[in-house]
């Protein structure tokens, strides 16, 4: 069996939809541990409660962030993991790390990249008058949210919309995707290639597989 290492700051929503998709068999493979930089992540507790190994590394006991990451992946590597996933882990990772996990690390950001990498991606969307927004899966490379995207999904920002009802609405399509992409990978389907997302042995488009 494949397994994966997830890495959470928070909520913990996207790793409860993968942890669904393990038992239920949409994803072939399951989740060896989790790991938060946010000791009230609940996160944590959805692990817990799933009898996965869940651990919280504290960020001030490891200096800068290059030792933070490198103490990270080596608690990460007890593991073996074929594939680590990023499921709202808010920190800028080190070179260095992401260089390790090369061609196995996934993230879900919430924007259509390349619109809107960083933070506030709903509000921003909002505040520019657009009519969609979503949510991307891609592979992480140094660049920040820069990666090839593999999956995107699309959502409608209607008049009255608050942040929240944008963020809601994005977040029940990442639940549908993250757990489809990862089985994907976990299946041999999908592999980094250069700078590129290849799916069944064809390079994917810019916006990923689905591209309009
Ligand atoms: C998700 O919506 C994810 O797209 C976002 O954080 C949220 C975490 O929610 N990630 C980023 O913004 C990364 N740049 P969750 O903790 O409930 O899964």
């Amino acid at each position: 069996m494949k397994k994966i290492v997830v890495l959470i700051s928070g909520n913990g929503s996207n790793l409860q939809s993968i942890i669904d998709a393990c038992q239920q068999n949409r994803i072939h493979g399951y989740i060896s541990a989790v790991f938060s930089n946010k000791a009230d992540a609940y996160g944590l507790k959805r692990a817990e409660q799933a009898d996965i190994p869940a651990y919280f590394i504290n960020p001030k006991a490891h200096g800068d962030r290059k030792n933070y990451d490198l103490a990270l992946a080596e608690a990460i590597d007890l593991y073996s993991p074929d594939l680590v996933v990023l499921a709202g882990y808010m920190s800028i990772l080190s070179p260095d790390f992401v260089q390790h996990y090369h061609g196995r690390l996934l993230n879900v950001h919430p924007s259509l990249l390349p619109k809107y990498p960083g933070l506030h991606t709903h509000q921003r969307a909002i505040e520019n008058g657009d009519k969609e927004h979503g949510t991307s899966v891609h592979f992480v490379t140094e660049e920040l949210d820069g990666g090839p995207v593999i999956l995107q999904a699309k959502v409608p920002i209607f008049e009255d919309d608050m942040e929240e009802d944008v963020i809601k609405r994005v977040q029940t399509q990442e639940h549908n995707i993250y757990p489809l992409v990862i089985d994907w990978f976990l299946n041999g389907r999908l592999v980094m290639d250069g700078n590129k997302a290849c799916m069944d042995g064809n390079m994917l488009p810019p916006q990923g597989y689905a591209a309009e």
